[in-house]
C-alpha cells in the first residue's frame, strides 16, 4: 500500500478573533506553551505520517514557512499549497491532487486539538484501512455549529448534515478525516453548496452511499477542542497547562515525537531543546533523553 499523506488545512485567518492586530494566522497564535498548529501536526506524526502538506491562505504561507519550514528538523517533508480563496473542506483535496498522486492521506484541520488514552491506537485502526474513509464522531453541547452525524435506531449512520438547524444527533464530525487515494478525483465531482462551498460532508456522503464510511465515535475519555472563539481558545491553553503541569507528559510536541518515532536523533533534539533555554519546555526535552519518550 502507497504511504499514507498528511494534510493541514490552515485556510482560516485571526481577523476573526482579533481584528485590529491583523496579520497573524490564526494556527500560528500559542496554545499555552506551543503554536497551534502543534497540535494537529502532532495528530499527523502519531499516526506514522511523514510526508504532510499545508495549505494556507495566499497571504498567509509566508508565516507557515518561516514557523515549520520544510520539517527536516523533525524528520518531515513538508510542502505548502495554497488555497487562493476559502472555498470549503473538499476543496483541500482538489488543491492537494498533485501532492497525493493516488495516495490514502489524512487530513486534519489546523486548530483541531485532539487528546485522549488510546489516540495513537485510534489513528493506527484508522491508518491500515487502505480503502474508503474514516471519520470520528464526537459529543458535543453544541451540534448546530459542526457536521452532524445521523444515524438509525441500531446506531447505524445514515447521513451527515452540515450546520443543521435542527441537530439529527448530538454527534459532530470532528475536523479529521481519513480517506482512500480517490478522494481528490471525488472531491472533483463535489457541487458548491447554497453557501457557495465544497462541503466536506457532500464528499463523505460519496463514501457513506458506496458502505465504505466507518463512522468511529471518540469516547467522552478523548477531549476534542476547537479554537474559534476567545473562549475556546483560553480553554484550549488552560486544559492544555494543567494536564502538562500535572503530568509532567507533553503533548501536541512534534519534537518529542520526531524522537519517540525515531525520526531525529539524540543529538538532534539536544539541539531543539537548547533552542528553548531555560523554559519548562525544553527541560522537557532535554528530560526525554534520561526517560525515553512517553506520549500522549
Ligand atoms: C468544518 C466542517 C464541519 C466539521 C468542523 C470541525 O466546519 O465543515 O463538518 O464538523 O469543521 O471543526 P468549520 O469549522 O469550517 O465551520
Amino acid at each position: 500500500m502507497t504511504a499514507r499523506k498528511g494534510i493541514i488545512l490552515a485556510g482560516g485567518s485571526g481577523t476573526r478573533l482579533f481584528p485590529i492586530t491583523t496579520g497573524v494566522s490564526k494556527q500560528l497564535m500559542p496554545i499555552y506553551d506551543k503554536p497551534m498548529i502543534y497540535y494537529p501536526l502532532s495528530v499527523l506524526m502519531m499516526t506514522g505520517i511523514r510526508e504532510i502538506a499545508i495549505i494556507t491562505t495566499p497571504r498567509d504561507q509566508d508565516q507557515f514557512r518561516r514557523a515549520l519550514g520544510d520539517g527536516s528538523q523533525w524528520g518531515l517533508t513538508l510542502s505548502y499549497v495554497v488555497q487562493p480563496h476559502p472555498g470549503g473542506l473538499a476543496q483541500a483535496y482538489t488543491l492537494t491532487e498533485d501532492f497525493l498522486a493516488g495516495a490514502p492521506s489524512c487530513m486534519v484541520l489546523g486548530d483541531n486539538i485532539f487528546f485522549g488514552q488510546g489516540l495513537a491506537e485510534m489513528l493506527s485502526e484508522a491508518d491500515a484501512r487502505s480503502g474508503g474513509g474514516t471519520i470520528f464522531g464526537y459529543h458535543v453541547a453544541d451540534p448546530k455549529r459542526y457536521g452532524v452525524v445521523a444515524m438509525d435506531a441500531t446506531g447505524k449512520v445514515t447521513g451527515i448534515v452540515e450546520k443543521p438547524e435542527v441537530p439529527p444527533s448530538d454527534y459532530a464530525v470532528t475536523g479529521l478525516y481519513f480517506l482512500d487515494g480517490h478522494a481528490s478525483e471525488r472531491a472533483r465531482l463535489v457541487k458548491p453548496s447554497r453557501r457557495g462551498e465544497m462541503e466536506i460532508v457532500s464528499l463523505l456522503e460519496m463514501y457513506l452511499d458506496e458502505g465504505t464510511l466507518e463512522v468511529k465515535r471518540m469516547g467522552r475519555g478523548f477531549a476534542w477542542l476547537d479554537t474559534g472563539t476567545h473562549d475556546s481558545l483560553l480553554d484550549a491553553a488552560n486544559f492544555v497547562r494543567t494536564l502538562q503541569k500535572r503530568q509532567g507528559l507533553q503533548t501536541g510536541s512534534p519534537d518529542a515525537i520526531a524522537f519517540h518515532n525515531g525520526w531525529i536523533s539524540r543529538s538532534d533534539l539536544q539541539a531543539i531543546a537548547a533552542t528553548y533555554a531555560n523554559n519548562d519546555y525544553g527541560r522537557h526535552l532535554l528530560g526525554l533523553l534520561e526517560d525515553g519518550a512517553e506520549l500522549a
